[in-house]
């Protein structure tokens, strides 16, 4: 076998290199046309994706009318209304204060409905008592269905003392 002299093992070394970084650079420029291959793909699957918004049903199901008993007023503040049971019927309003939007709270202690926000107050009809909202809470259409359930739509509102009798 010959013997190899420094310049030859020198030069070979630096052929390898070369070679060594030819080929980093040539995954570097794969990697990077992979990055962006990927980022138009993620652009053009968001662009072409419809753009919709999900919004859970304004209709909600109350349950049973014997779960609220006459005098009650009674807050759900997952669907922020209230179901309130008088002699005169039962009715629902928007949990929603009139003024800049806030959930408002049943306070017994008071007979009043609450808003801790800036201070707005309402009897169980909704009607305003103090305070900077500029219209009574809502009443909202409610009905009873055929299973006997106290459905509420919280999006159709209805004009107030519309009771319904159970
Ligand atoms: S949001 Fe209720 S008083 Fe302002």
């Amino acid at each position: 076998m010959p013997k190899m002299t420094t310049t030859t093992q020198t030069h070979l070394s630096q052929e390898g290199a070369e070679l060594d970084r030819r080929e980093f650079f040539t995954r570097l420029g794969l990697g990077s046309l992979g990055v962006a291959a990927a980022g138009t793909l993620a652009f053009y699957y968001q662009f072409l994706s419809p753009n919709v918004l999900f919004e859970p049903s304004p209709i909600v199901n109350a349950g049973k009318a014997i779960n609220f008993p006459r005098g009650s007023v009674t807050l759900d503040v997952d669907s922020a209304i209230y179901l309130v049971h008088i002699a005169e019927g039962f009715f629902s309003l928007s949990a929603i204060c009139t003024h800049l939007g806030c959930m408002t709270a049943w306070k017994p202690e008071l007979n009043m409905i609450a808003c801790p926000c800036h201070g707005s107050r309402f009897n169980r009809e909704g009607q305003k008592l103090a305070g900077p909202a500029p219209k009574p809470l809502p009443w909202l259409k409610t009905w009873l269905s055929d299973d006997g359930d106290l459905m509420v739509d919280r999006s159709v509102t209805i004009p107030e003392l519309q009771f319904l009798r159970v």
